[in-house]
Parts: structure tokens; sequence; C-alpha cells
């Protein structure tokens, strides 16, 4: 049986100014119980770091941004780079997230790059995969999967990969009220254990974190979370407003 400790991470997109990313991490702070047994990330957007860092200092909620540049400086105009956001109280980083790859022509390549750079700093890469709902359809779900995992992680060994997480997060299920079942989730997360261990053995397979994303609400947490391939979430909308996010955190 392993320990892995459930991590609930908040992604709250393009939503949100300083102060009001500051109130709900403020309110959060206030509604959550934060226990051992949980563990706890929030990812504003770049303008809202600093301001959230100061409010969550000193708890045990982590900071996370949504993206990073691979580069620690240079002239890249519109980049923010791994070295700027752990100056800023960043100790995670969301990568890959879908609406990257679909609206800003990220790539395999660049997630990889992207990875790689959030390790070299010491950064903790939250690794999102995921398949769209044509794909699902037409059975290509685990071989979509699959090569996410190979590009995205290629070059790396387990012992580069020891601070990774892992989000699984069907495209079809994203901002669409369209949760996979547990059933559906479990079978995923199983088979990426599994491609886990086949790549980078047994014990590391079973102390990676693979969290689930994609409508995640307070009224389906628990049952997604009771699959024993699930170890959290990585959620956005339910995740604005600090009442439902602290239901989640403590489903
Ligand atoms: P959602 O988003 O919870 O609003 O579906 C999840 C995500 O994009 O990470």
């Amino acid at each position: 049986m392993s320990n892995r400790i459930p991590l609930i991470a908040g992604n709250w997109k393009m939503y949100k100014t300083a102060a009001q990313a500051a109130d709900t991490a403020r309110q959060l702070m206030e509604s959550v119980d934060l226990t051992p047994e949980r563990e706890v990330m929030i990812a504003p957007p770049f303008t809202a770091l600093v301001s959230v860092a100061a409010v969550i200092q000193n708890s045990p909620i982590s900071l996370g941004a949504q993206n990073l540049f691979w580069e620690d400086e240079g002239a890249f105009t519109g980049e923010v780079s791994p070295v700027m956001l752990l100056d800023a109280g960043c100790r995670h980083v969301i990568i890959g997230h879908s609406e990257r790859r679909q609206l800003f022509g990220e790539s395999d390549e660049t997630v990889n790059k992207r990875i790689r750079s959030a390790l070299k700093h010491g950064l903790i890469p939250v690794f999102c995969i995921g398949e769209t709902e044509e794909q699902r359809a037409s059975d290509e779900t685990f071989s979509v999967l699959d090569k996410q995992v190979e590009n995205g992680l290629e070059g790396l060994s387990s012992n580069d990969l020891e601070a990774l997480v892992l989000a699984y997060e069907p495209v079809w299920a994203i901002g669409t009220g369209k949760t996979a079942t547990s059933g559906q989730a479990q079978e995923v997360h199983g088979c990426l254990r599994a491609k886990m261990a086949d790549r980078y053995g047994d014990a590391f397979a079973d102390s990676i974190r693979i969290l689930y994303g994609g409508s995640v609400k307070p009224n389906n947490a628990a049952e997604l979370m009771s699959m024993p391939d699930i170890d959290g979430a990585l959620v956005g909308g339910a995740s604005l407003r600090a009442e439902d996010f602290a239901q989640i955190i403590n489903y």
C-alpha cells in the first residue's frame, strides 16, 4: 500500500486581479481544514503570484504558476522564467495544460523543455496530459496519452523525475461539467501507473502522484478520490470560490 499524500491543486486560469486573488486565498485559509493528510496548491495568474504569496507565506498552501518559459532570462517578450517564478514564491508549475496546447500551440517538444527547465530549477512540474472527445470516441485514448508521456518526459530518468506530478485531464471534461466517471478515470490512472512502472520501475510508479482534472466539484470529489490510483485533483472552475474549493480539499 502506498503512502501518497493527495494533492489538491487549484488552477485559477485567467481569472482574478491581484487583490481578488489575495482575497480568495485569505478566504480559503479561513474555510479550509489544513491537515498533513492533504497537500494544497493554488495557481493564480502571473500578475497575482506576489499578492497571493504574501497571504499564504506561513501556511502549508503552496503557490503554483500556470506555465513557464524554459530560459532563465533573455529577449523573449511576454514570457516568464523559472527564476522569476521562484522569486515570486512558487513551488509548483502547471505544464502542458490542454488550453496551452490547443489555444497557444504548445507541443510535446516545448512541454518537454518546460518540464526540464522546471526540474532544473527545483520547481515541481504538474504535467498535464489528456485526450480529446474525438480521440476517445475513436479508441485512441491510450495511444495519445502514451505519446504525450513519452515525448513530454523524453530524456529524463526516474531520478530527474522524482518531484514530478502527473495530471490526467481528459479535454472533453475540462470546463464542460462532464466529469469522467470514477471508473473511466481509474482505468486511465491505472494504465498510467503501469506505464510509469515499465519506464521507471515499481518504486517510482508507486510514489508518483497522478491527479485527475476535469469538472471536479464538491459533489464528485470524494468518489473520484476514493479510486486507488487517483492521488488528488487539478481543479479549475470550482477552485475559484474558496468555499467550494475548501469542500473539495476536505472531501
Ligand atoms: P475545470 O478545469 O475543473 O474547470 O474543468 C480543470 C483544469 O482545466 O485544470
